[in-house]
């Protein structure tokens, strides 16, 4: 079974997203968290290695936990700059189909102001202009889900309609 692989900016609800489509799934999948397999490796939490290590760090350690992934029948919560480095948006789509979690930009920056992970990227400015920056890869996802107003399990709920289509 084809891996469900899930992308987008950060605040767009990947993680929880995650772990309530693995709850709602009726076959056991498994859940990888890109940003928790970092840190666990690194021994560090992810604004730890930004402030000690520098981002071309943490970049490095991201291409090499999804070169070295071996999953089947999962899903996977991808860090959100995870498929704009290297090859990784070869690498994602190879592990298996992709489901961008389409946020307006005004809805994240609420959600991550709500939000008690500490997020080393976060400048609202820059934010905005990352945003646009990113947005015509994520676009490029076999899937792109409009969250706009929608709870998790909504989204969750739309993930499997078209993962079972
Ligand atoms: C990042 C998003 C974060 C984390 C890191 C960098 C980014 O993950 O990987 O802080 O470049 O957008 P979330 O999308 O889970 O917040």
């Amino acid at each position: 079974m084809e891996n469900i692989i899930l992308v987008g900016m950060m605040g767009s609800g990947k993680s929880s997203v995650g772990r309530v489509l693995q709850n709602l799934l009726e076959d056991d999948f498994g859940l990888v968290d890109s940003d928790l397999a970092i840190e666990k490796k690194a021994g560090l939490k992810v604004d730890e290695i930004f402030s000690n290590k520098g981002e071309e760090y943490f970049r490095i350690m991201e291409n090499e936990f999804l070169e070295e992934l071996k999953i089947s029948k999962s899903i996977l919560s991808t860090g959100g700059g995870m498929p704009c480095f290297n090859e990784n948006w070869h690498l994602l789509n190879n592990l298996g189909t992709t489901f961008f979690l389409f946020h307006p930009v005004h809805q994240l920056i609420g959600n991550i102001a709500k939000s008690k992970i500490s997020r080393p990227l976060f400048n609202e400015n820059d934010f905005r202009n990352l945003y646009e920056a990113r947005l015509p890869i994520y676009k490029q996802s076999t899937f792109t889900i409009n969250c706009e107003n929608l709870h998790q399990t909504q989204i969750a709920k739309k993930i499997i309609r078209l993962y079972n289509s």
